[in-house]
């Protein structure tokens, strides 16, 4: 098959660079071009601070295949120039761009502009691919020949792919969720200042914990009409930035509406296959990992598992205060959560033939 002509926007930055590195020689996107607040002649030269330091946090270099890829002004970009784009910018930049975008052509954000419109789906792949139904009514409000698909908040991410086996195994009566989420969470832009995240735990982030009720209802939530009606589960969370790079780690307590064993539930996460047919380029082998070892999962170890897309698990044990399950989770914010996870959702919705035919 031809690839399709790809976009990223917001390329130099934390979700961006990801981004770059999912679509490099991907067998089925070509990125053509890429949008900033700064046009270059080429990625190479936009990563580039003024002071002449690159921007590129990656441990591999800058892939072979991006280097040359010009980058322009949004105002320069025409849309309708590629079949599909990636965004990942600040979510008052993508309430400007996404809309213009997703006039002509598929978007796939990871920005929280249109995570909550009422005619918008919020997807993890595998885990609510029957709500991209709800694209077409997008279009048809909308009048877009294009769409914007968003994703959630990277710590929704790894929340809502361990609950969502145990919410069709045993049911979800109620959810209680605290994090350490990794400091390359917050991006570069504000980010998080040195010297307060070292050596320390901040008890706070401003509006994730919202986030993470709001999100993680849609997402197991059910299409009704045009729209989703969210999960009627009690959830609650307290979010907390860890002197950690890459990584969040969830500690969860969810209440089960079904007696279960911990091997029953151990089973369930460990059987989570969410795509039948054929492999996705991005699809981790294992979706979810069940640790045995009590010490695991450990954020530095284990974030990198299935290349960033596997989700973590360990400490599964009884949980009798809500009556059902607790455990430990790791998973990649900046992977599955962010770019890569955009990616796979793309490719998901391809094979699907919601766009791309
Ligand atoms: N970091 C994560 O773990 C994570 C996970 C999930 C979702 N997200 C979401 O992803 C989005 C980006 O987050 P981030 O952490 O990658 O932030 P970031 O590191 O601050 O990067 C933001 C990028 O936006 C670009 N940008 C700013 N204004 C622009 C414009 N007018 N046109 C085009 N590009 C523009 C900037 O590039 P220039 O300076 O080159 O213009 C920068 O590279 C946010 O909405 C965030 O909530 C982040």
């Amino acid at each position: 098959m031809q690839k399709l002509k790809a976009a990223i926007v917001g390329a130099t930055g934390m979700a961006g660079q990801q981004f770059v590195q999912a679509l490099s020689h991907h067998p089925w996107f070509e990125v053509t071009v890429m949008v900033s607040s700064r046009s270059a002649p080429d990625y190479r030269r936009a990563l580039l601070e003024p002071d002449g330091a690159s921007r590129w946090t990656q441990s591999a270099e800058v892939p072979d295949d991006m280097e040359a890829v010009p980058v322009v002004q949004s105002d320069a970009f025409d849309p309708k120039s590629v079949d599909v784009i990636f965004t990942a910018v600040e979510s008052d930049v993508a309430r400007e761009l996404e809309p213009r975008f997703a006039a002509t052509t598929p978007t796939f954000s990871t920005a929280s502009a249109f995570r909550q419109e009422p005619d918008t789906p919020l997807m993890i792949p595998g885990v609510n691919h029957h709500h991209a139904e709800l694209i077409r009514v997008q279009q048809r409000r909308r009048g877009w020949q294009g769409f914007v698909v968003p994703i959630p908040n990277c710590t929704v991410t790894g929340l809502a792919i361990t609950l969502k086996p145990l919410a069709d195994a045993f049911g979800l009566s109620r959810v209680l969720m605290v994090s350490m989420q990794a400091v390359s969470g917050a991006g570069r832009s504000p980010g998080v200042r040195t010297l307060d995240s070292l050596d320390n735990i901040l008890p706070y982030i401003p509006k994730e914990e919202e986030k993470v009720r709001a999100e993680l209802g849609k997402i197991l939530g059910r299409v009704e009409g045009e729209t989703v009606r969210p999960a009627s589960i009690p959830i609650n969370a307290i979010c907390t930035r860890a002197a950690v790079l890459d990584g969040h780690t969830e500690a969860v307590f969810a209440g089960l509406e079904r007696p279960a064993t911990v091997e029953a539930v151990k089973a369930a996460l460990r059987e989570y296959r969410p795509f039948a047919g054929p492999a996705l380029p991005s699809a981790p082998a294992e979706w979810i990992h069940v640790f045995e070892d009590p010490f695991r999962p450990q954020v530095r170890r284990d974030r990198d598992l299935g290349d960033g897309m596997t989700t973590s698990v360990g400490r599964v044990e009884p949980e009798p205060v809500l009556g059902g399950v607790k455990y430990v989770l790791v998973s990649h914010n900046t992977k599955m959560g962010a770019g890569k996870g955009a990616v796979l959702l793309a490719e998901a919705l391809l094979s699907q033939g919601v766009f791309g035919s």
